[in-house]
């Protein structure tokens, strides 16, 4: 027996159900925040993503060499192939360009439950402007996007890139030095970080204040601490002018600073975000984001970018973790031939409401009114249509209402306008 390949998952139709919701859900949000959606190929020429993470990245990519020799990967992400289509046909466009995408991902991760080699991200980019106006709208999108789908137990964490740095600088610690320490801040292994800042030197005093200022992330303490560097202080003023907007125009308070926030990919810079979902343990994160520079890397005049990217598996996760119930997709009617000789009629029948816009199936099993019935009872139907020669007669058929079990002969000319009584 063939199996799906390690950290792949088939969707069966109920399954899918609940997927095409969050997309619909999302899309219209997308939407109603003024993004257009952007579809770029699944696999890309792999220097794309080893431009700025180098070589190291490749233990983590699905990568493959074709038929001409090409070395391709499947795609990790979404921002590189975004920032390349921009670079490639849309510079000239009027700014601010604000793309949304769906598309599978592929990372060759150690599969766990929220954590898949292929996976689905929902996201957006935008693209020439990073006013604290339009960063403060980035930020409430990614909120209201996991808000509207119906979760409720969401927290938004902001960090900085260029205060991390700052607070690197003062501490005097080297490039080499901090790339031990990076992962270690971004999983909050605080004892780990304590030891391993007391063999890079640090002092007890500053070692102290860092974590402190990691864990509390209070803006008085961090000003203190990074006071003589004037583009981190300016940097910690536009991250307040950004949160006061979230809170006073965009009404969203459930967040905090976390300077812990540090984020795993290279093309970060300045301000730094993920929304978590607590009821999810280990693959708890939701959507991450920020500020990022990748157009000049890519051949363009640099310009502002910043963008964000949700995990749909996780997303549906976490509303499985909070007892939501997808809306289901039920067909509006179920028509039963009661015999052979009322087949013809029963497809005319179907195809008449399928052409009204109603979404209609009829028995194919020819299993008999009791079985259907019951069929149509397991499948959440509320209406079935039961096509008998009797009231073939008259041009009519029997509407049931599966709910009370009422019967109603009806004209066939009507069936359509019986429906939407419901
Ligand atoms: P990321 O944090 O690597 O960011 O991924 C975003 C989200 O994708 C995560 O928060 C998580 O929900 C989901 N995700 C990541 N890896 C897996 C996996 N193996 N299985 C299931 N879900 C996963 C990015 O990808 C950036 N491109 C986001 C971005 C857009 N930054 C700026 N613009």
């Amino acid at each position: 027996m063939f199996q799906a390949p390690r950290g792949t998952r088939d969707f069966t139709p109920d399954e899918m159900e609940k997927r095409r919701y969050v997309e619909r859900n999302m899309t219209s949000t997308f939407l109603s925040f003024g993004y257009g959606e952007i579809q770029t190929p699944t696999f890309e020429n792999i220097e794309l993503f080893t431009a700025k993470s180098g070589e190291s990245i490749l233990n983590e990519l699905y990568n493959l060499t074709d038929k001409g020799g090409r070395e391709l990967a499947l795609r990790p992400e979404l921002t590189a192939p975004v920032i390349r289509c921009y670079v490639e046909r849309l510079q000239m466009e009027p700014k601010p360009l604000k793309f949304f995408y769906f598309g599978n991902c592929y990372r060759y991760d150690r599969p766990q439950k929220g954590r898949y080699r292929e996976f689905q991200q929902a996201g957006c980019e935008i693209i020439g402007v990073d006013t604290t106006e339009a960063i403060a709208e980035l930020l409430a999108l990614a909120f209201n996007l996991l808000k509207n789908v119906g979760l409720k137990n969401v927290r938004l964490n902001i960090g900085n890139l260029t205060i991390i740095n700052a607070i690197f600088k003062r501490l005097n610690l080297r490039k080499d030095d901090q790339k031990i320490l990076l992962p270690l801040i971004d999983k909050s292994q605080f004892d780990d970080l304590k030891v391993s800042l007391e063999d890079c030197g640090i002092s007890e005093k500053n070692i102290e204040q860092f974590i402190s200022i990691l864990q509390r992330s209070e803006a008085n303490e961090i000003r203190s601490f990074i006071a003589d560097d004037p583009d981190a202080i300016k940097e910690l003023s536009i991250m307040e002018t950004i949160i006061g907007l979230l809170k006073n125009a965009f009404q969203i308070t459930a967040y905090d600073i976390k300077l812990n926030i540090v984020r795993g990919l290279d093309y970060y810079k300045g301000l730094v975000f993920e929304i978590d979902a607590p009821l999810l343990g280990a693959e708890k994160q939701l959507c991450g984001g920020g500020s990022y520079e990748l157009v000049s890397l890519f051949g363009g005049t640099e310009v502002p970018t910043s963008g964000f990217a949700i995990g749909l598996d996780r997303t549906i996760l976490a509303l499985e973790a909070e007892g939501f119930k997808f809306p289901p997709s039920k067909l509006d009617a179920y028509i039963i031939p009661v015999n052979p000789d009322m087949i013809c009629k029963s497809i005319e029948i179907v195809q008449q409401l399928r052409n009204q816009g109603f979404s209609a199936d009829f028995d194919q099993m020819r299993r008999g009114i009791g079985k259907s019935l019951k069929y149509a009872d397991s499948k959440h139907i509320e209406k079935v249509i039961i096509v008998g020669p009797k009231e073939l007669e008259k041009n009519a058929v029997t509407l049931r209402d599966m709910k009370t079990g009422n019967q109603d002969i009806v004209s066939i000319a009507e069936i359509g306008s019986n429906l939407k009584k419901i």
